[in-house]
C-alpha cells in the first residue's frame, strides 16, 4: 500500500471488543485514513456502539464523525447482545469511563455513507464488521452506492470453518442473514474477511499488556482491559487458548487485508446467504463458476466475491504489533 496516500475508509462497526482492536489498527496505521465511524446493533445496542465509538476516539485524541444506525435486524426478530463476550458495555466492563465531550452526528449511518460516497466517487472504501443493515438500507437510499464507491471489505461468514453461532454461521451474517444476502448480491467489489482466516489468528493477552506499558495512555489501557474480559471468554471456549489467554481478532483482519492483501489467498465465486431455518446465516461460495446452476438466485448474473480462505497469521501479528507500538497516540 502506498504510504503517501492514505485510503478513506468509513468504518461499519458494533464496538465491541474486536471491534476496539481494528478502530486502533485503523488510527495507527499510515495508509488508512478513517473519514467517518458508522455504527450498528450487534455485540451492544446501536446506542451503546455509538457510545463506545465516541469514547474509543475521543480518549484517543481523534475527531472522526460517528453516527447511529440500524438498531435491529431487517426481517428477523432482534436478539439480546451478547454480553458474556464482550461485556454489558461492550468494552468487557469498564470499571469507569473518563469524561470526554464529543458528540454524535445526527445523521443515520446509512445517509453518511451515501453523503460521503456521493461527495466522494470512487474514492471510499467501507469497512464493515458488523451485522449489515446499515449497508442494506443505505443501497435502497442509493441504489447506485456499488459504483460511488471504491469497494466493500466485510468481516463474516464462513466456507469451511465451523461457524461461531451454529454450526455453519458467523455471528455477523447470523445476526442480519437478510441484509447480508441483499449485500452478498448488490454488485461491488467486495471482499469476505471470515472465520476461514479470523480463526487462523490468536491475539494474546500478553501482546496488549505489552502495548499499554508501552503507551502508558488512557487508550491503550482500555484496550487491555476490555481484551482482558473477552480473551477470558475465548480462554474458556477453545481448549488451545486456555493455557496461554488469547482470543480471536476477527475485525481487525478486515483492515489488515485492505493494507496488505498478500499475506492471505482467496477463492472468488457468488455468495448467497441462507436466510430461515436451521442453516440461517450459512454463507454459501459457488466454488464452480464454470457450472451453470439451473437453481433460482445462482445464475451467472450473481456477483462475485473474494472469500479469505488463508492467512499468513505471523504476517498479520507482526504488522499489528509494529502499527500499534509506533507513535500514533496524541498526548492528552
Ligand atoms: C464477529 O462477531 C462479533 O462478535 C465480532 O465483533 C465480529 O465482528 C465475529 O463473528
Ligand atoms: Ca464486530
Amino acid at each position: 500500500m502506498n504510504k503517501q496516500v492514505p485510503r478513506k475508509v468509513i468504518y461499519d462497526t458494533d464496538p465491541g471488543v474486536d471491534d476496539a482492536m481494528a478502530l486502533y489498527f485503523a488510527m495507527a496505521h499510515p495508509g488508512i485514513e478513517l473519514v467517518g465511524i458508522t455504527t450498528t446493533f450487534g455485540n451492544v445496542s446501536v446506542e451503546q456502539a455509538a457510545t463506545n465509538a465516541l469514547y474509543l476516539t475521543a480518549i484517543a485524541n481523534q475527531k472522526i464523525p460517528v453516527t447511529k444506525g440500524v438498531k435491529s435486524p431487517w426481517v428477523k426478530p432482534g436478539e439480546p447482545p451478547p454480553d458474556f463476550i464482550h461485556g454489558a458495555d461492550g468494552l468487557g466492563n469498564l470499571p469507569s469511563r473518563v469524561t470526554t465531550n464529543n458528540a454524535v452526528d445526527p445523521r443515520p449511518s446509512a445517509q453518511l455513507i451515501v453523503d460521503m460516497a456521493r461527495a466522494q466517487p470512487g474514492e471510499i472504501t467501507l469497512v464493515a464488521v458488523g451485522p449489515l443493515g446499515n449497508l442494506a438500507l443505505a443501497l435502497k437510499l442509493e441504489p447506485e452506492l456499488p459504483k460511488l464507491l471504491r469497494e466493500v471489505i466485510i468481516m463474516g461468514g464462513t466456507v469451511n470453518e465451523p461457524g461461531n453461532v451454529s454450526p455453519v454461521a458467523e455471528a455477523n451474517i447470523w445476526n442480519d442473514p437478510h441484509a447480508a444476502d441483499l449485500v452478498f448480491t448488490a454488485g461491488w467489489k467486495l471482499t469476505m474477511v471470515g472465520l476461514d482466516v479470523t480463526h487462523g489468528v490468536v491475539t494474546h493477552l500478553e501482546l496488549f499488556k505489552k502495548i499499554a506499558d508501552h503507551h502508558k495512555h488512557v487508550a491503550t489501557d482500555v484496550l487491555h482491559h476490555a481484551v482482558a474480559f473477552y480473551s477470558n471468554f475465548y480462554s474458556g471456549l477453545h481448549p488451545h487458548l486456555a493455557a496461554k489467554p488469547g482470543c480471536f481478532a476477527h475485525d481487525l483482519l478486515a483492515f489488515i487485508y485492505l493494507t496488505n492483501p498478500e499475506l492471505f489467498k482467496l477463492e472468488t465465486g457468488g455468495v448467497r446467504v441462507v436466510t430461515e431455518g436451521i442453516a440461517q446465516g450459512q454463507t454459501m461460495l459457488n466454488r464452480r463458476g464454470y457450472i451453470n446452476y439451473p437453481q433460482p438466485g445462482w445464475g451467472n448474473d450473481l456477483p462475485a466475491t473474494d472469500v479469505c480462505m488463508q492467512v499468513d497469521a505471523p504476517g498479520c501479528l507482526a504488522l499489528f504489533e509494529k502499527t500499534l507500538l509506533s507513535d500514533w497516540l496524541k498526548k492528552n
